[in-house]
């Protein structure tokens, strides 16, 4: 009886206790201070994509990582799944918006079903040079509000925290590609833009849309002749093993998105969320450094590779590329991405 009563009184001991310890959560959580969770509180940000770490992509979520963990003290870490290893292109924006994974950095074409209007990114010879993205690209002008203000992507749960770059787009395939008429008959895989479809229709040439860890394998296997990547992202995935010629157009561009989900995010205290902003921030500027030297380095590889030849395009060569696309490519998509928007950036081109 006597034993029975001390087990009663050790319970009735650890309930309050375990009220008190609750109460004080509560108390610590809910964000006196703006944001969300409780102070002390650990947060895991698993960062997913498709490519591999040593790409200009791959680089710059190692840098986030590694600013963010020491700038939170270790309050959050960040767990990164590179090359489709966790999500690929088809299901990571889903993973995202459910909270399976919490950023990632897909190219813009990837967001084409959630917001098309970042298809703005995907245009035609946008860039003439790498030298003019950051501009372009800035979170004040025409082209960065469009991305960093999206109500789509508000929308969907989905908060922008930078731009970053891979660089600027080269043609691959087992044919010599001087002009666009050499394209005609060919098919080329393409991120599942609609904007990139018609470009290569431009060309004459077909598209098909493949994730980025099936192309290997449908250059490999014949499924399709050709595809466009910078020279970073074609190296790694040792597509110049399986293409026999690259024509240096520098005709588009890979831009990325870097995103978070904006509900988690809303969960972080407002210090941490501080720290991942600055973090992203400052894993942006890193990016742009080492993406051209990247780039250069890949085409260096590929060359010493043998395995394909590389044609420079001469100026002249290069606009007759650009005339078949700019400005149709442009103005045909000005309702998808913004009349306005293009209407500006037209503007801009032919001032140039
Ligand atoms: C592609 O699918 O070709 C690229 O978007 C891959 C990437 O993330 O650079």
């Amino acid at each position: 009886m006597i034993r029975r009563q001390g087990r009663r009184s050790k319970v009735a001991v650890l309930m309050v206790a375990a009220a008190l310890v609750l109460a004080a959560c509560g108390a610590r959580g809910a964000g006196a201070d703006g944001g969300g969770g409780a102070e002390g509180e650990n947060f895991t940000i698993k960062f997913s994509h498709v490519v591999t770490p040593a790409t200009p992509k791959g680089q710059a979520a190692q840098r986030f990582k590694e600013v963010v963990e020491e700038r939170s003290g270790g309050r959050i870490t960040v767990e990164i799944y590179p090359n489709s290893e966790l999500y690929g292109d088809k299901d990571e924006l889903q993973a995202l918006q459910s909270n399976s994974v919490q950023m990632l950095a897909p190219a813009s074409a990837k967001f084409t079903t959630v917001a098309p209007a970042l298809q703005v990114l995907d245009l035609p010879f946008l860039f003439d040079s790498v030298e003019d993205i950051p501009e372009v690209v800035s979170p004040d002008s025409a082209a960065g509000k469009a991305i960093y203000e999206n109500e789509a992507l508000a929308a969907s749960n989905i908060k922008v925290m930078g731009l970053w770059d891979n660089g600027l787009k080269q043609l691959s395939s087992n044919t010599e590609m001087r002009t666009p008429d050499s394209l005609a008959g060919l098919s080329f895989r393409i991120q599942p833009s609609d904007v990139l479809r018609t470009q290569f229709e431009k060309w004459g040439a077909s598209s098909t849309p493949l994730a980025f860890a099936e192309v290997y394998n449908a250059l490999q296997q014949g499924v399709v002749n050709g595809q466009e990547n910078p020279y970073s992202n074609i190296e790694s995935q040792n597509m110049h093993t399986v293409q026999s010629h690259i024509t240096e157009s520098n005709h588009g561009y890979i831009g990325y998105v870097l995103v978070i989900n904006n509900q988690f995010f809303e969960t972080l205290p407002a210090d941490l969320q501080e720290v991942v902003q600055t973090s992203a921030d400052e894993a942006s500027t890193y990016n742009r450094d080492v993406a051209a030297k990247l780039n250069a380095e890949a085409r260096a590889t590929i060359e010493e590779a043998g395995t394909t030849t590389i044609l420079d395009l001469t100026p002249e060569e290069r606009q007759a590329f650009k005339d078949a696309v700019v400005p149709s490519v442009w103005e045909q998509y000005a309702d998808v991405v913004g009349p306005d928007l293009i209407a500006d950036l037209l503007a801009e081109q032919n001032s140039q």
